[in-house]
């Protein structure tokens, strides 16, 4: 993290954080007809690139430390930042993570989600409705006075509970002009741990949730991270701001 100190956002940065993340959250939307069997994830990359130019926006993955894309597109045992290919077809039964971040007058939306290529196995199915609650369930622990630790504490319980693991290698994160700034946000961890939430805090939450072990490695492309056992991952992300009551989502249509 390049900063340690958790920055507050004003009211004016959190409206421009709220048309970034509505406006990723209208993208996810637009991609949803085109994941069918026989797409690649280059033309989901292209198509993404396309609207979001078209929107005044900028793709925030693009040449960020040198991903070549603009967005990440994770399918089966990728964990996340898969790169977007011609020669990678998507195919009935496939499950693929489509993860966007948008800029919008120098503030990101990041937000991904979760898409079923044709019919899902019951595991795929059931790894995803579990990855979904797992983000809500982390959610409803953030309020003003609770602790970093609670989040990742509340994914991590449910998720062990159904028979998942929760990746480490990879957490949330604070987001404003910065794309990944302080706070991380694990996904697992105790109750009553980590930093104070405070009104104005803003950051993702984006639980990777995998069918067998938890442990990852990074492909060769410097990237792609997989499961080590090839089974399943599944992921989803939205990003929120601490408010004086609780939360509220930024990446919602
Ligand atoms: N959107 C991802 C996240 O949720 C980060 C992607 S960085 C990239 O933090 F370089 F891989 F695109
Ligand atoms: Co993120
Ligand atoms: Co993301």
């Amino acid at each position: 993290m390049e900063q340690e100190v958790i920055t507050l956002l004003s009211t004016r940065e959190i409206d421009k954080m709220r048309r970034a993340g509505h406006l990723a959250a209208q993208l996810l939307n637009h991609l949803e007809p085109l994941v069918k069997p026989g797409v690649t994830t280059l033309q989901l990359n292209d198509e993404a690139e396309r609207w979001t130019q078209a929107h005044g926006a900028k793709s925030a993955p693009l040449g960020y430390h040198g991903f070549p894309k603009s967005i990440c597109t994770s399918v089966n045992e990728v964990v996340c930042h898969g790169i977007p290919n011609a020669k990678q077809v998507l195919k009935s039964g496939d499950i693929i993570n489509i993860d966007v971040t948008l800029i919008l007058e120098g503030y990101h939306g990041d937000t991904s989600k979760m898409y079923f290529v044709g019919e899902p196995s019951p595991v795929a199915r059931r790894l995803v409705e579990v990855t979904e609650k797992c983000r809500q369930l982390g959610m409803d622990e953030v309020r003003p006075g609770g602790r970093i630790g609670d989040i990742g504490a509340a994914i991590q319980e449910y998720a062990e509970s159904q028979g998942f693991s929760v990746v480490r290698d990879f957490v949330g994160h604070g987001i404003s002009n910065i794309f990944h700034t302080a706070p991380q946000i694990p996904h697992y961890g105790d109750r009553g741990t980590g930093k104070k939430l405070r009104p104005g805090m803003v950051f993702t939450i984006e639980p990777m949730i995998n069918e067998g072990t938890w442990e990852v490695k990074v492909l060769k492309d410097k990237w792609t991270a997989i499961t080590k056992d090839r089974k399943l991952s599944a992921q989803c992300e939205h990003t929120l701001v601490v408010t004086e009551s609780g939360y509220e989502v930024l990446t919602q249509c």
